[in-house]
């Protein structure tokens, strides 16, 4: 799928705010090793992370994505009655219903809002991006307020030293409106999205759900938490990305040496560096965060955006390149200018 604002409409969709959130507690590789047979070593080399943070008990995705909502609706100088449509992209809901948006809504007093939630897994955020720019292209909403948010420290297996490393909780936060001015700052010039359910099992939590739903028989084998099949993973993250960065750089009319950023997902650095090799684009012109807090999914991109901004590693008129890749499979890519 795959849609370019110029080609059908007179207005621009401009991020005109950035906020992100992330759980007090640190959690470091040598805790990891702590609960695993690992190492701060394997992890740092094999993955690029050294540290994650963990929300607390009683803190919900709901949470998580509301401080970081505030935030970016400080940023953006708009109240909470302003907001007409908030989705949250997270595969860790508060509840399976109602929608995490709903909490936010109630949170955030944001009456005006419609609201729901979008399953995409780490493409979640790009993929609640381009669903928001077709409520705000077709007029049906006015400001938008696209969170992605998740708590995946409730979905790991503690006891599974190949995926409990890598994941960890935060959530990021941008209100997006739609403006006449053609060179509006922080406009989206492009974006592509795709999926290969083929591919499903490679990436899961198989229970918990409809499909298997947890019993006094099956709860040991603790089917209600991340299962990856991770260099399978890897491959497809590598392959899909690139070719989604592609897409997306032909249809804004951009090649790789108009990039000034590019802020892709955060899951492995090794993937990272594949990408930005393969795209040809300097490592220094790649933002990495996963060192601070492990792959957030659809949380990654909206944190790194709002840091790269607030750090001033970015600056208006930049040329940003967005890519993800995650469970389904699905991945997305958008380019836009700060
Ligand atoms: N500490 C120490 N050793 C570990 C370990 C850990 N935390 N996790 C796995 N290992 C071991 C494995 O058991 C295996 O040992 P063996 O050879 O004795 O069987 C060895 O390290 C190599 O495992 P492998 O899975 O082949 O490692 P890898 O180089 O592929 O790295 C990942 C593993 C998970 C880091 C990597 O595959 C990856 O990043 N995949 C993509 C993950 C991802 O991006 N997921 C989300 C997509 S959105």
């Amino acid at each position: 799928m795959q849609s370019n604002d110029k080609s059908r409409h007179s207005c621009t969709c401009s991020i005109i705010g950035t906020g992100s959130y992330v759980p007090v507690r640190v959690m470091t590789n040598d805790d990891m090793s702590k609960i695993v047979d690992t190492s701060d070593e394997w992890i740092t080399s094999r993955t690029g992370i050294k540290e994650r943070r963990i929300a607390a008990a009683d803190e919900a995705t709901s949470d998580l994505a509301s401080n970081a909502a505030r935030k970016a609706m400080e940023a953006a100088g708009v109240t909470a009655e302003d907001i007409d449509l908030i989705i949250v992209a997270t595969v860790t809901p508060d509840m399976f219903f109602p929608s995490t948006a709903c909490f936010v809504q109630k949170k955030l007093g944001a009456t005006n809002a419609v609201c729901f939630d979008i399953s995409a897994a780490c493409s979640g955020f790009l993929y609640a991006l381009t669903v928001a720019r077709q409520f705000l292209n077709s007029g049906a909403r006015k400001t938008a307020l696209i969170i992605g948010a998740e708590k995946l420290s409730s979905l790991i297996n503690w006891t599974d030293r190949n995926t409990c490393v890598l994941f960890g909780d935060g959530a990021g936060a941008v209100v997006m409106r739609c403006s006449d001015a053609e060179n509006a700052p922080g406009r989206v010039l492009s974006a592509v999205m795709g999926s290969d359910g083929n591919l499903a099992d490679l990436l899961k939590v198989p229970g918990g759900a409809s499909s298997c739903p947890i019993t006094p028989e099956n709860v040991e084998s603790r089917p209600n938490t991340i299962h990856m099949e991770g260099r399978e993973t890897f491959k497809h993250a590598v392959t899909r990305m690139c070719h989604a960065a592609d897409q997306a750089l032909t249809m804004a009319g951009k090649t790789a040496k108009d990039i000034d950023m590019v802020i892709p997902h955060q899951a492995n650095a090794r993937i990272i560096s594949a990408i930005a090799d393969r795209l040809g684009v300097p490592e220094e012109k790649t933002f990495m965060n996963l060192q601070k807090y492990g792959n957030t999914s659809a949380a990654t991109i909206p944190v790194a955006l709002d840091e790269a901004h607030r750090s001033g590693r970015i600056k208006r008129g930049d040329v940003l390149l967005m890519v993800a890749f995650g469970g389904g499979f699905t991945w997305a890519s958008t380019v836009m200018v700060w």
